[in-house]
């Protein structure tokens, strides 16, 4: 893990409020799907480090895609091209990739949950049919309504995954939630992968039970130090931990990926 000023290589707004960084940094090269990086806005007001997904990590480039939600993701919206921002990381666990070996893999993504399954697609989709890799890939992108635009469904096709589109309204391909266009699809799988808002997570996790498939979910958390140390961003486990003896698991640093059945939400 390292802490260091990263440079704005291109930035685009890909619809209202929700923009596209792509940064040059050292970091990219040790960065595994499903770990996310601390963006430190340059305000000095604003000291602690703001979670963001690795959409995308390539190289030296390291890709973000985020939505404006408070002034500290305002102001890293605001970085100019060839600007420089503090970043920390990798952070976290990443997805188990060994999971997919030889599944079905469906990937359910919650509108802006739709980053942190993004490389986890790449590399699924690189390694399909092939030994250890997946037998195929199948994507759920979700949306509130059209102005969204479908963002990242491209990719997650260029990526090599099926891509089927629901929205809540109905204004863009299914009507209904993930699961809801899941299962109007009848799409079988063996192995889920999700990342969205917490009553998405809290579905797919009874889903997952009542169907007895793995299902591994990346939680989102208001954080503070994001490095294990201040305990703000704890989740409830099923069994105790082994070293503190409590039912609680820190989501900077033992998730932000985590079995379904591992954790109470
Ligand atoms: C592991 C992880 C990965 C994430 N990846 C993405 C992503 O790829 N794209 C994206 O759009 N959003 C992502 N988020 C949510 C993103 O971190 C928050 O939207 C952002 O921190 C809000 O900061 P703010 O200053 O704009 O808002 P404010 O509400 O002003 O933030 C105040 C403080 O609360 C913290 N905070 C507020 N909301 C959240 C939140 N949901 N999660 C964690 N901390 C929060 C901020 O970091 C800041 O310290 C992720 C969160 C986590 C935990
Ligand atoms: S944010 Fe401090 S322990 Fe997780």
């Amino acid at each position: 893990m390292k802490k260091c000023r990263a440079r704005i290589v291109s930035k685009k707004e890909l619809c209202e409020g929700i923009f596209d960084i792509r940064l040059r940094t050292e970091i990219a090269k040790d960065a595994k799907a499903g770990q996310f990086v601390l963006v430190f806005p340059n305000d000095p007001s604003r000291l602690l480090g703001r979670p963001l997904c690795i959409c995308e990590a390539d190289g030296d480039e390291l890709r973000i895609v985020f939505r404006i939600s408070g002034l500290g993701t305002k102001e890293i919206s605001g970085i100019s091209e060839d600007e420089e921002i503090m970043i920390e990381g990798p952070l976290g666990n990443g997805w188990n990739i060994k999971a997919a070996a030889g599944k079905e893999v469906l990937l359910l993504c919650g509108g802006i949950g739709a980053p942190a399954l993004l490389q986890l697609a790449k590399k699924l989709g690189s390694q399909k049919g092939k030994e250890g890799g997946p037998k195929n890939v199948k994507a759920v992108l979700g949306y509130r309504n059209a102005p969204m635009n479908t963002f990242l469904a491209g990719d997650f096709e260029n990526a090599g995954a099926e891509v089927v589109i629901a929205s809540d309204d109905g204004s863009v391909g299914i009507k209904g939630n993930v699961i809801e266009a899941a299962g109007e699809k009848d799409i079988d799988c063996d192995v889920i992968f999700a990342c969205g808002p917490m009553p998405m997570l809290k579905a797919v996790k009874s889903f997952a039970d009542r169907k007895g498939i793995p299902a591994y979910i990346s939680l989102e958390e208001r954080m503070a130090c994001g490095v294990g140390a201040c305990l703000g961003c704890v989740v409830k486990t099923a069994a105790k931990d082994a070293h503190s003896h409590v039912n609680n698991a820190r989501i900077c640093t033992e998730g932000p990926v985590f079995e379904a059945s591992e954790v109470i939400l």
